[in-house]
């Protein structure tokens, strides 16, 4: 998708389709009202005949109204202006795109971004606007049979130049949209992809891809390298696979050198099968996203590397396969981190917290200014979250409030849990130093303190990202949250938001 500004009265714009916004209660956005005065009435009579009630989610596409330049008009309904919010603006952004891309219209521009709520402005306005579009375009179709004919598809949009402000800063924001787009479209095809083909491997591969194409450093680091490091915790989970583990390191450095680094921290578990403590059956194909954190992390550092952010970011990707094999850990085994620290494994399938322990050690050595871990870690997150918002956790207020902030702003939200001392009490274990279970009360929490045991040289942040990676159902896919939040919260660290 070709992104850009444009500026010009609605009516005269040539373009395959105009997309403008109404209300209900007929009252309709300054772009609208243009292309009435210009058709004499066209839109209003529409309204008036009732087939555009300005119901949210609703859309009417016209064709060659007179005195208007574009070929076609689409009509957007906006729901109640009273109530029309960040969502509401999102949804009316998401139902013009499906409705342009089911015309023929190659090419488009848009006003709904001068609907964008005041109080956020038109930079997030636009900003959001090529999120959203590209999120609704997204197509997995890597092992389709029948790819879909892309000839007449919608490669060019404008959106209407906002009344205040510079064409500048309005071309910055709609890039640093598509930057953010393009990430989640990587995190959701990594997420996509089965099991057979997105493994360890497969995904260290992509994050060397990645490195080539974008001038971040990415280093990887094999079994025997783990072993050095004394990753025993982590290599644990992989020994029941025939795939080898990863270590992937991936270091953005377009700050200032004496400045720290933020470290991102995803879970790369290419399949989750429980290990001996094996899932049950239903479902547990699904178990093919419980990479999610890994993906976010490559789809964020692709986005910071379009935006060509002035930051310091490392990625960590300790990446496994959790399967049932021979040789896999069995419940009772004891294994030693690299933090020294030593774990009873009561559960194979809490194997999150296992290989994450050990990348937040490793984290270390790089004196981070802070650390975020994302990780598709607990059932327990989605009983309690459901799948609209991410768990947050951390031992730190202003790293936690940072993120929570960027959340909102990207309507990627997530919302605090406690990681209190008296949780601990939990993960106590008669034959090591933790348990890596905690019961089933506040599993959620439990795990975020399994983590925080080994986060303590740092400010720390935990993102339980079970219940908004992918959605299951007909809609089946990877969404590419945290993508968005994420690449907020660097947004806002570079001083570009
Ligand atoms: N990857 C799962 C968490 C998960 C489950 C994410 C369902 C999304 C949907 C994780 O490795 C896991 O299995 N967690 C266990 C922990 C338990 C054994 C303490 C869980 O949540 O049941
Ligand atoms: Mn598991
Ligand atoms: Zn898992």
């Amino acid at each position: 998708m070709e992104f850009s500004i444009k500026s010009g009265s609605p009516e005269k714009l040539r373009t395959g389709a105009l997309v403008v916004g109404v209300f209900e209660s007929r009252k309709m956005t300054a772009a609208a009202a243009a292309v009435d005065a210009a058709s004499k009435g066209r839109v209003s009579e529409i309204i008036d005949s009732g087939d555009m009630d300005g119901k949210a989610g609703s859309s009417l596409l016209l064709h060659k109204l007179p005195g208007v330049n574009a070929e076609r008009v689409l009509l957007v309904g906006l729901g109640k202006e009273k109530e029309f919010g960040i969502r509401e603006y999102r949804d009316a952004l998401g139902a013009s795109i499906r409705a342009l891309r089911d015309t023929g219209a190659t090419d488009a521009v848009s006003t709904l971004a001068d609907t964008a709520p005041r109080k956020q402005g038109s930079a997030w306005g636009l900003r959001q606007a090529a999120i959203v579009t590209l999120d609704v375009l997204y197509r997995y179709d890597t092992h389709a049979r029948n790819k879909k004919d892309d000839s007449r598809a919608l490669t060019r949009l404008a959106f209407s130049a906002p009344k205040k402000g510079s064409t500048g800063a309005a071309e910055t924001a709609l890039a640093q949209g598509a930057a953010i787009g393009h990430g989640m479209a990587l995190t959701k095809t990594l997420g996509n992809l089965p099991p057979n083909v997105c493994t360890p491997t497969y995904l260290s591969e992509q994050a060397l891809d990645l490195g080539r194409k974008t001038g971040i450093a990415v280093t990887v680091l094999e079994r025997a390298d783990m072993q050095k490091l004394g990753m025993g915790s982590l290599l644990s989970v992989s020994n029941g696979s025939r795939q080898p583990p990863k270590f992937i390191v991936l270091e953005y450095r377009a700050g200032k050198k004496a400045d720290a680094p933020v470290v991102l921290v995803g879970k790369g578990v290419t399949f989750d099968s429980g290990g001996i403590s094996l899932k049950p059956g239903e479902g547990m194909d699904e178990m093919k996203y419980d990479m999610c954190g890994a993906a976010s992390v490559l789809g964020t550092m692709q986005a910071l590397a379009a935006m060509k952010l002035p930051i310091n970011v490392v990625g960590l990707i300790p990446t496994v396969e959790n399967m049932p094999g021979g040789a896999a850990t069995r419940p009772g085994d004891v294994v030693k981190s690299m933090s020294g620290q030593t774990i009873e494994i009561l559960n194979t399938d809490a194997e999150g917290r296992l290989i994450l322990c050990d990348a937040l050690t490793y984290a270390e050595r790089f004196e981070p200014a802070c650390v975020v871990d994302i990780a598709t870690l607990t059932g327990a997150c989605i009983i309690a979250l459901g799948h609209v918002t991410s768990g947050l956790m951390a031992n730190d207020d202003a790293l936690a409030d940072a993120l929570f902030a960027a959340g909102q702003t990207s309507h990627d939200r997530a919302w605090r849990l406690p990681v209190w001392e008296d949780y601990q009490e939990q993960l106590k274990s008669n034959f090591a130093d933790m348990g890596n279970i905690g019961g089933r009360p506040a599993g959620s929490i439990t795990a975020a303190c399994f983590l925080a045991r080994f986060t303590k040289k740092y400010a720390w942040a935990h993102l339980d990202i079970a219940g908004t990676a992918w959605k299951s159902g007909k809609d089946k896919g990877a969404t590419g949250r945290p993508v968005p939040l994420l690449a907020h919260f660097l947004l806002d660290r570079a001083g570009k938001l």
